[in-house]
């Protein structure tokens, strides 16, 4: 997203470079879900794109937090997309709510979208059921906050794991709306969804998402988790009682297993097939406990040595929601503008 200034003659004008956005809530301690759906391509893109990626911590209030924990886990995820080996100098790392634009917009946007098309978004349904107690307004609303984040970066890209897949179609909903009223505004967004990692499930019933809210603790390994509680874990992952390794119907706990040990190893489904034939699940889960170990390893051991300089995370973050602020603010001035308000001087 640097404007580089071409002097022509001197330089080749370079193809313009796509740009991806992407965001994860602090609402607990991030899954080895959120990392190999989400987190680990993102470091895999961010050379290649013009990036930015954001502590989405406006959207974690949706849920009741409690304050000092909220603060606690912003910092913490602010440190883990640091620790990924995103580089703040070359990407823009930073946290939504010091950029008000992102309200800003989202506001505007409500104002463009539905309530129809809000009460179908499955997640919105989940979560009304979980939080019985406290359907508010923001959660109905969120996948219009989410879209203002990607509309204002004019993301080509977002990745994102598959449960995010509608409230992409949304936004890209939104934006062709608002494109269509007052003419070209916003890029309109592809999802980038990986082919391996874009699901993982819960150790403890794969039907279901692996899920940092998730109350039954072994069934999701957290990023921060010890080498010893990763073992421990993996090893009472539910299988099945037929004893093979390989992909296949009925099979939903293997099939998990084997698609976080290809993701953290590169090896498709035959060769894990292979590797494992004539072998049972105990040599099985026991590598895939190692390869999610060594996977992560790197990260945690970089994540507690930023976490040992919260000056740094701050001054960092500030320098990211400055440079934020200068492209979301371009993007929401040009869509004031579109609807008619008079900007100040
Ligand atoms: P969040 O915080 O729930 O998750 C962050 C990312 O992790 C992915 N993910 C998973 N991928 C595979 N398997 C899983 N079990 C799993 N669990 C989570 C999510 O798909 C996501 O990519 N609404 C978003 C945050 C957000 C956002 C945005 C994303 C806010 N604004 C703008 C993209 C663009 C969310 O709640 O993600």
């Amino acid at each position: 997203m640097d404007e580089k200034i071409i002097i022509p003659g001197t330089e080749a004008a370079p193809e313009k470079r796509k740009k991806i956005l992407s965001c994860i809530q602090p609402s607990g301690i991030p899954t080895l879900g959120n990392y190999l759906g989400a987190l680990k391509n993102w470091k895999l893109l961010s050379d290649e794109f013009d990036s930015a990626f954001a502590v989405a911590d406006l959207h974690a209030i949706t849920v009741r937090q409690d304050p000092k924990m909220l603060r606690k886990q912003i910092m913490e995820v602010f440190a883990l997309l640091l620790a990924i080996g995103l580089d703040p100098e070359k990407n823009i790392v930073f946290i939504q709510s010091h950029v008000p634009a992102h309200s800003q917009l989202a506001w505007i946007l409500n104002c463009y979208t539905q309530f129809g098309e809000m009460s179908r978004m499955t997640q919105f349904k989940d979560k009304s059921q979980s939080h019985a107690d406290n359907v508010n307004v923001g959660l109905f609303s969120y996948p219009v906050l989410m879209a203002a984040d990607i509309l204002l970066y004019q993301a080509d890209l977002v990745p994102v794991g598959a449960d995010q897949k509608q409230h992409l179609e949304i936004a890209r909903d939104i934006a062709n709306r608002f494109n269509g009223i007052y003419g070209k505004t916003f890029t309109v967004p592809d999802p980038y969804i990986g082919k391996q990692g874009a699901r993982v499930m819960s150790l403890q019933d794969p039907t279901k998402k692996m899920s940092k809210s998730d109350p039954n603790p072994k069934s999701f390994v957290s990023v921060f988790d010890s080498p010893e509680t990763i073992m421990k874990k993996i090893k009472s992952a539910v299988t099945d009682s037929e004893g093979g390794v390989y992909y296949g119907e009925g099979k939903d706990g293997v099939n998990n297993l084997m698609g976080i040990y290809s993701c953290c190893t590169g090896l498709d489904y035959d060769a894990i097939a292979k590797e494992f034939e004539g072998r049972g699940y105990g040599d099985f889960k026991t590598a895939v406990a190692e390869a999610v170990i060594e996977e992560l390893r790197p990260v945690r051991e970089r994540y507690d040595l930023l976490m040992k300089d919260q000056a740094y995370l701050l001054e960092t973050a500030a320098k990211g929601a400055e440079t934020a602020q200068r492209i979301a603010n371009r993007t929401l001035e040009k869509t004031m503008k579109k609807c008619g308000f008079v900007l100040p001087r």
